[in-house]
């Protein structure tokens, strides 16, 4: 067979490089505070100790907006924007447009045949997307398959961490199989298996209570909210529907205002205080969110600042997408040709 040896694999600065992180977002809206907790702050972290990509996931967004490409184009920059925004530096992160790595797709293709139609319909977050878009029976083949294209994503970077919210854990399972499965049969460690990193607050519920901030929900507060938008947002967010007196006992379980308060506030024996208050009775809603409210307005004001000077320059911002996808073409190639070769499919 002409199967190369596993040294042939590793370049010679391979061991010096630092490990590499993939994660991305569907270019859909903006990213929201779901996104933040769960993962952008993360990414923060992770870009000073290593090579760190995140994808602006266009081509996995069209899965399930196949009937609104201009919603998916648009928000492409917008997307990129709130990376900015929130401090990823160009420089330590590499910022790529999904769509434009055909390498990708390619690997797609060959996943494909690696994964069942079973399994992908076993996939939990699959399924509870399925439920939650209502398509029943009618369910793109795109949108079905799309954990395989994530594999893809991730394996292509040759990534061993990938930073996201808990709804994800499904596809770097499905991710790691696939790794395995390609691994076996080649009979070298070709692709490495990628960890998750999770946040301590794994997934923050919408201000309706509900258990996911999702901006098709309607439920989120973007990272771009105005002042106004956050202090609506704090306004309308759901607390004890049986807490009709500021003298009754509250509950704080399930109450928003609360879950948010113990992801937000860095004075957790404060917040601890605040609870027994307001399960004896005596502290009103109005109270405990006036204090939520100032501690949103304050997290959200620097990112809404640095954003705006983006926006003024949507053509400095094109092209730090363009240069990071450059970076990208060539990796994604790389490893494509290298699983080919492994496979050993005929190459001209
Ligand atoms: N599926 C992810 C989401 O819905 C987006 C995504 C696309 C992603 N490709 C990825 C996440 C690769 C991690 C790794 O948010």
């Amino acid at each position: 067979m002409n199967r190369p040896e596993p040294a042939a694999f590793h370049t010679v600065a391979e061991s010096e490089q630092k490990p590499v992180v993939l994660t991305g977002d569907r270019t859909t809206g903006p990213l929201h505070l779901g996104h933040y907790l769960g993962s952008l702050k993360n990414r923060l972290m992770l870009q000073e100790s290593h090579d760190q990509f995140v994808m602006l996931a266009d081509a996995q967004a069209l899965t399930d907006n196949m009937n609104d490409p201009a919603r998916v184009r648009e928000n492409v920059l917008a997307v990129a924007m709130d990376y900015l925004a929130i401090g990823l530096d160009p420089e330590k992160t590499t910022i790529c447009l999904q769509s434009a790595l055909p390498a990708l797709s390619e690997l797609s293709m060959l996943y494909l045949n690696l994964v069942t139609v079973a399994r992908l319909e076993r996939n939990p977050t699959i399924k509870e997307e399925i439920r939650l878009r209502g398509f029943e029976r009618d369910i793109p083949a795109g949108f079905l398959c799309y954990p395989a294209a994530q594999a893809a994503d991730i394996t292509a970077f040759r990534a061993t961490v990938v930073p996201v919210g808990e709804d994800q854990l499904p596809m770097i399972e499905q991710t790691n199989e696939i790794v395995r499965r390609i691994n076996r049969q080649t009979g070298v460690t070709l692709l490495p298996e990628a960890a998750p990193m999770l946040s301590r607050i794994r997934r923050l519920p919408g201000i309706d209570g509900r258990a996911k901030m999702s901006k098709s929900l309607g439920n989120a507060i973007a990272l771009s909210a105005s002042p106004q938008d956050i202090s609506h947002a704090v306004k309308m967010m759901f607390t004890d529907p049986d807490h009709l007196r500021v003298s009754d006992p509250g509950k704080v379980e399930g109450n928003v205002v609360f879950t948010y308060l113990d992801a937000f506030d860095p004075d957790q024996e404060a917040v601890a205080a605040l609870k027994s208050h307001y399960r004896r009775g005596g502290l009103g809603d109005g109270t405990v969110k006036a204090r939520l409210e100032a501690l949103l307005q304050a997290e959200l004001a620097p990112i809404r600042e640095r954003r705006a000077a983006f926006e003024t320059d949507p053509e400095k911002v094109r092209a730090i997408v363009a240069a990071g996808t450059r970076r990208a073409q060539k990796i994604t190639q790389e490893t494509l040709d290298m699983v080919k070769s492994a496979l050993g499919l005929f190459c001209l």
